[in-house]
């Protein structure tokens, strides 16, 4: 067994990898050490990068003994944001991955959307991404301080991964036109209007005290705020209550549900310690890195720009954020098939496989919709196939199971634009809607598919000429097997509907 000691960054674990790789060493080998298990820190401190190789150096190799260790822009970028993770495994499991690619020549290991280690470092990088979304939104700075030119502000916040470095830009660009500094337990970041630069962790208590700019934040959600609609529910999943305490509005929205207004705030922060004292450090390498997450496109970006391409608009809708649902998926799953289609068939949302493959009806209700195209004679590679709601809205189930979770009315009316914009470009002939979600969305709201069955005489005649509404094959997946063969028969006629297409 190698222990290699690393310094817990990117970089460092691909200078290691690097040596590794070229001496083919198996993973299973392998033991990375970056300093931050218990036990470790005085040898990481001692000899960083202390790598020993038993194997020849570089020069040795003849040419055809070198491997080719060129490694994918999507896979680094991968390997970027896992690298931010907690998990102690991470540097190994990046390894292991990067064996994959470049010893085992398994180019393609991006696309084994099965594969168990690409699912473990997918979830490692959504619970990153997830993380430094929820920095990005909820990091609230307080003026602290101003000379001639520049006000001051900090913010404290508590990021669940080591995502300061990798975010920081994002708010260097955000909130240029002053000085800031956003505290974190491990690392500080601090912008003067020029450069990035960051100091180590700092304790909580030295966090800012409220000020003026509460107050602000506090006028802002209580005129946005309407308690008589107050969901409770809703807005502790979107905002975690864990984030709460460092938010100035906290004490508002607590006053709110608890309808205690005259109660006392709660301080968020207390001590005071109000100034800039971190020695600033220099900007390390990657933390400049372009923000690919700073772009955000909303559905109607695509209804209104009519001069986007199919292709544009797929883009944009990859990026989508306009309702919380692109959290906890994988990613956006955009319709697949030709533009021009003269069929376009409408399902719910991705469900569990079509997520982690970020293709519609991939997964076994895809299967049966495959094989009841082929009985009803309809060519599915002909057809453009994709869902009313483009991101996977799943609650946990057993055994780590992602169980489908119905997507709201308001997250159904969010994502619609970007099927409207899917239907203005292919402009099918006929479309065809399964199950009552895509119905509901494009036709009637209150139309109930098991008596609606069939051809729909009255549709906006700007959706299709013809608009068939059938049941979903989740649905007859979920029949009794007495009755499967009959309904899967009588969805198959309503699929011959679009023969004249
Ligand atoms: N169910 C749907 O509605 N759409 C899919 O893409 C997969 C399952
Ligand atoms: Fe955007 Fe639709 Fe995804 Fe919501 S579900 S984030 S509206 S693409």
């Amino acid at each position: 067994m190698h222990s290699v000691s690393i310094q817990p960054t990117l970089d460092s674990w691909r200078d290691a990898t690097r040596e590794l790789l070229l001496q083919r060493m198996p993973p299973h080998e392998v033991l990375f050490d970056d300093g931050t298990q218990s036990g470790s820190l005085f040898q990481a401190a001692s000899e960083p990068n202390a790598l020993r190789f038993a194997g020849p150096a570089l020069g040795h190799y003849d040419n055809d003994d070198v491997p080719d260790l060129t490694i994918s822009k999507s896979f680094l970028a991968l390997a970027q944001t896992v690298a931010c993770h907690r998990d102690p495994d991470r540097w190994s499991l990046l390894y292991h991955a990067a064996y994959r690619i470049t010893i085992a020549k398994e180019r393609h290991f991006l696309s084994l959307h099965s594969d168990d280690l690409l699912i473990r470092l997918q979830r490692l990088d959504k619970a990153v991404r997830r993380d430094r979304h929820k920095m990005k939104a909820f990091v609230r700075f307080r003026k602290v301080g101003e000379n001639e030119q520049r006000e001051q502000f900090v913010a404290w916040f508590e990021p669940e991964h080591a995502i300061v470095e990798l975010t920081a830009p994002f708010f260097a660009k955000r909130f240029a036109s002053f000085d800031w500094s956003i505290l974190t337990p491990d690392r500080c970041a601090h912008w003067d209007g020029e450069t990035l630069s960051f100091s180590p962790g700092i304790d909580a208590s030295k966090a800012p005290q409220e000020d003026e700019l509460e107050d602000y934040w506090r006028t802002y959600y209580g005129s946005i705020f309407n308690p008589a609609r107050l969901k409770v529910k809703a807005m502790q999943a979107e905002m975690p209550k864990k984030y709460w305490k460092n938010l100035p509005e906290a004490p508002l929205i607590q006053e709110l549900i608890s309808e205690a207004s005259h109660r006392s705030r709660e301080m968020v922060e207390k001590g005071p310690n109000r100034e800039r004292s971190h020695v600033s450090a220099k900007v390390p390498q990657g933390a400049r890195h372009e923000d690919t997450d700073a772009e955000h496109f909303t559905p109607l970006t695509a209804l209104r720009d009519t001069t986007l391409t199919h292709a544009a608009v797929r883009e944009a809708a990859a990026r989508c954020r306009a309702c919380p649902l692109y959290e906890s998926a994988t990613q956006t799953v955009f319709g697949v098939g030709p533009e021009d289609a003269d069929i376009m068939i409408v399902g719910e949302q991705p469900g569990d496989h079509e997520d982690l493959a970020g293709q519609s009806f991939v997964g076994p209700a895809g299967k049966l919709l495959d094989e009841s195209l082929q009985e009803a004679g309809l060519e599915r590679n002909e057809i453009y196939l994709t869902n009313t709601v483009k991101h996977f809205k799943w609650k946990p189930g057993p055994k780590g199971r992602r169980l489908h979770d119905r997507a709201s009315n308001e997250e159904i009316a969010t994502c619609k634009p970007w099927l409207l914009a899917e239907i203005m470009r292919v402009q099918p002939h006929t479309l065809i809607l399964l199950g009552n979600t895509p119905a509901r969305a494009l036709v009637d709201p209150d139309l109930k598919i098991l008596s609606a069955r069939g051809l729909l005489q009255q549709v906006p005649p700007e959706l299709a000429k013809r608009v068939i509404a059938t049941v979903h094959p989740s649905y007859l997946l979920r029949l009794p097997k007495a009755e499967q063969a009959a309904s899967i028969q009588s969805f198959v006629n309503d699929l011959r509907l679009a023969h004249s297409a």
